[in-house]
């Protein structure tokens, strides 16, 4: 079976190290089942186009069931020899079923078959990752429910800025979820179309019907080019993109998790199950995980790169630079889906520790701005409360307190208009609950905000 199926024009074998060197079989062989759902497509195509007996077409589908099976034996004889999936395929077809196994390639090229087996192997990954993504911002909603009234720091520029609830937070993170959810839905809808009867660049002189195989393998259309059909990788590039953006937003998430869980911050505990230990520092409990993702977002943002420069000088059509999209793409998913899983499952073993939370919150001066809020309601423009305030806390910082704790008489000799009152504006669940909009950070809101959340995963 190892006769090279192209082998008619040749009078000298291949190199031993080239045939090694241009061989895909060893990673494509990933693609077979799909392959022969494609080769499945084609061959009742033909058949209704009367290009095949149907006893032909029953032996090629009777065949390629029988390969499928013997490949999830692992009970397929792949040979390097025999280059990709798609050889390997055919040939062993051909010797088990004879004649007919021949007939399967008319009107189609490897390049149409390549381009579709990709296609449809991303669009299932492309559904295992959403659904991943759905599982992860259910448990963000979950987390942010248990934790909607718990009290932090929030930050810009890494200083404290204004209380927050930890489950706005959560919540913060579900909406970069729910964008990249959508990128993969618009990358999956541009992908459906069907490259099959491109042939090899220019479509073939068989009377085909690309219309029928499309639908047989739940595309939408035809790609509507020949020359493009073989020759467009944008889907990949594309959902290395989606991919790039999601890892981003996972390491942002790692940066946190990893921040919060220290002993300075001690806001959250991970489970000791996502956590492992050190070699020599018997104390120590370290944030593996995360700190693996944020890291594992680096080789998903090198394969961007990397197939938008496979891509970037290819004349049309195929070329075998396209052989080299299959590593990155594969290693992209394997690593994506890891990360969405290993995160879904963290994330609802996260213990907050609002007490240590509550204390950080206390410190910096969080409740800063509602103090000049409160001025602004007592009739003073914002630019002279933000002045006053400014010096309060000048004050406080030189006797190491917090605004709360300087006193009414103190706090009036910056504005006469502060009252007694004041002291409601300056708690932490004070200021919490009065940023209470659409979309802000008061717990009422939070629960608004799960409610919708929770709509949008149903
Ligand atoms: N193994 C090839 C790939 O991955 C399949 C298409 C090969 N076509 C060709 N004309 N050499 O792209």
């Amino acid at each position: 079976t190892d006769k090279k199926l192209w082998a008619g024009r040749f009078n000298q074998p291949t190199d031993a190290f080239v045939e090694a060197f241009t061989a895909s079989v060893e990673f494509d062989q990933r693609l077979a089942d799909y392959d022969i759902q494609g080769s499945i497509a084609h061959a009742t195509m033909l058949a209704k186009q009367g290009m095949l007996s149907e006893k032909e077409r029953d032996a090629i589908i009777g065949g390629l069931e029988r390969i499928r099976q013997r490949i999830a034996n692992g009970d397929f004889p792949w040979s390097v020899a025999l280059e990709d999936v798609h050889m390997n395929i055919e040939a062993v077809l051909t010797e088990d079923i004879g004649d007919a196994g021949k007939k399967l390639h008319t009107g189609r090229s490897r390049n149409d078959q390549v381009a579709t087996d990709v296609r449809l192997w991303l669009r299932d990954e492309i559904a295992a990752i959403q659904a991943e993504i759905r599982r992860f911002q259910l448990a963000l909603v979950e987390l942010a429910e248990r934790e909607a009234d718990t009290i932090l720091p929030g930050f810009t520029h890494l200083q404290t800025a204004q209380p927050v609830t930890f489950g706005h937070h959560m919540l913060a993170w579900f909406e970069m979820l729910q964008r990249d959810h959508g990128r993969f839905e618009d990358c999956a809808r541009r992908m459906n179309q069907c490259p099959l009867g491109a042939a090899a660049l220019a479509g073939t002189t068989y009377p085909i019907d690309r219309e029928y195989s499309a639908e047989l393998l739940g595309f939408d259309a035809p790609c509507a080019n020949s020359l493009d059909a073989v020759s467009d990788r944008d889907f990949a590039i594309e959902f290395s993109a989606a991919a790039s953006i999601l890892m981003m937003h996972l390491s942002r998430m790692s940066e946190e998790l990893i921040i919060w869980s220290s002993a300075q911050f001690g806001f959250i505990t991970l489970s000791d199950s996502f956590c492992t230990g050190s070699s020599i520092m018997p104390q120590k409990k370290n944030p593996d995980v995360p700190e693996l993702v944020r890291g594992k977002s680096g080789r998903v943002f090198g394969h961007l790169m990397g197939l938008l420069t496979l891509m970037k000088s290819q004349p049309l059509a195929y070329n075998k630079d396209n052989q080299e999209d299959k590593e990155p793409l594969f290693d992209t998913v394997d690593n994506l889906k890891g990360c969405l899983k290993v995160f879904a499952d963290m994330v609802p073993e996260i213990t907050c520790n609002a007490e240590a939370m509550r204390q950080a919150a206390l410190k910096g001066f969080a409740t800063a701005t509602d103090l000049a809020d409160y001025l602004v309601r007592k009739g003073i423009p914002f630019r002279d409360a933000h002045e006053v305030v400014g010096k309060a806390v000048a004050l406080c910082v030189q006797r190491n307190c917090d605004l709360a704790d300087l006193s009414l008489e103190e706090l009036r000799a910056f504005s006469p208009a502060i009252g007694n009152d004041v002291f409601d504006y300056l708690t932490l669940e004070g200021s919490v609950a009065a940023r209470n909009h659409t979309g802000g950070t008061a717990p009422e809101q939070v629960r608004k905000a799960i409610a919708r959340a929770r709509g949008l995963l149903a």
